[in-house]
């Protein structure tokens, strides 16, 4: 007998609230998996399709990109995982029209490729709030056409790179900069005040307060070459590591994870002092931007075709180990609604409200 599944469907362009109804029991494809959801976590990009009516192009669907949960079932060609196993999947029914590849559904089929296995010691609560932010965070640091820095590895070597996170509390700031601190490159980046402890535990060397007026000024001069000694902790400073010839920062750019006017007017003048240096923004290339910026936007739905070989690197050679060896962190906290699929609709309004260092997940 088929499995029964279950899904909070998105029924028509704008169409609110959710309606959970049955949905089509999961027939996994020879290289996905079938994931029993126990937690599924909320993205801005949720709540923007059913307010603006972008992006999908057939109703009804299922919403929906990250899920935590144990594998039921595994497609003939896989051999990566079994059932039974406790995962992080980053579903793309939103790239393929494909339902069954939606997060907001008890069953959810993953290509097997952006699926990670977890430890024990994380709980599906927290490990919900990566899995869209890895493939975010992986396409703009390391494509070739984004900030194409070295890959992650357990043990970096300092790349002598720099780069600049502007938004490191938000989901993807959050896992870019632990990516980018596994790169062997040193990490600036904004945030309120509040968050200071917090992105700095990621791996940032410097927090900056995107309040704060001069926050631009802040930043150009710790990046200028005769104050490259900002990036050294105390101790070095006074062991005088910085004695000897000044070398220039190399500083490869900004991932902006926010990308407001605001953002964009703020990394323009910085890009302007910064020749070689560019920026990868979350949401699409600003209009109008002179011929000398070098700006790109993430693409998602191009790791599987352009950026396959990053999405490999990532998920497969780099998440299970970094996870299993508490090197990448599920930040940030989760915010836990419980209710399943009936309260899936209140999260993505919890959301869209606002989120500071927080991830709005779902516990079925
Ligand atoms: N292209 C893609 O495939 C893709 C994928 C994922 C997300 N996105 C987009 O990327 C954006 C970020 O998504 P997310 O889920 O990471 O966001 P999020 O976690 O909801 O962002 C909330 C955080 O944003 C920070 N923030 C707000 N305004 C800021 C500003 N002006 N400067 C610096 N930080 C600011 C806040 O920091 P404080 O709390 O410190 O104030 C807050 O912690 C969204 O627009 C989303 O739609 C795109």
């Amino acid at each position: 007998m088929a499995t029964k599944n279950k899904a909070a469907w998105i029924r028509e362009k704008h169409g609110k609230p959710l309606k959970v109804d049955t949905a089509l029991p999961p027939a996994p494809g020879p290289s996905e998996v079938v994931i029993k959801n126990a937690v599924v976590a909320v993205n801005p990009v949720d709540w923007k399709i059913q307010d603006y009516g972008f992006l999908v192009e057939h109703y009804p669907t299922i919403l929906g990109e990250d899920v935590a949960g144990i594998i039921q079932e595994v497609g003939s060609g896989v051999t990566r995982f079994r059932k039974g196993q406790r995962v992080i999947g980053n579903v793309h029914g939103l790239d393929n029209g494909n339902p069954a590849q939606g997060a907001f559904q008890l069953l959810t089929t993953a290509q097997e490729t952006y699926v990670s296995p977890i430890p024990e010691s994380l709980s599906f609560e927290h490990a919900a709030v990566l899995p869209s932010a890895i493939s975010t965070a992986s396409s703009a640091l390391y494509s070739k056409a984004n900030l194409s820095l070295p890959l992650p590895s357990l043990e970096p070597q300092p790349s002598g790179k720099t780069i600049l996170v502007w938004g490191g509390a938000s989901s993807v700031g959050s896992t870019a900069i632990q990516l980018a601190v596994a790169s062997g490159v040193t990490v600036l980046a904004t945030a309120s005040k509040k968050n200071f402890a917090y992105v700095k535990s990621l791996g940032a060397s410097k927090v900056f307060d995107y309040n704060e007026p001069d926050v631009v000024d802040q930043i150009l001069r710790t990046l200028s070459t005769n104050n490259s000694s900002h990036f050294l902790g105390p101790v070095e400073q006074i062991l005088g590591l910085m004695d000897g010839p000044e070398k220039d920062v190399d500083f490869v750019g900004v991932l902006d994870a926010i990308s407001t006017d605001h953002t964009i007017s703020c990394w323009k003048t910085i890009l302007r002092r910064f020749d070689d240096s560019r920026a990868v923004v979350t949401l699409p290339v600003p209009e109008g931007l002179d011929r000398h910026f070098k700006v790109t936007s993430v693409e998602i739905h191009l790791l599987e075709s352009r950026d396959a070989d990053v999405r490999d690197a990532i998920w497969r050679d780099y998440v299970p180990g970094a996870l299993a060896a508490g090197k990448l962190q599920a930040k940030p906290e989760p915010l836990v609604l419980k209710g399943g699929l009936d309260m899936i609709q209140t999260a993505m309004e919890k959301h869209k409200l606002g989120v500071s260092a927080q991830k709005v997940v779902v516990k079925f």
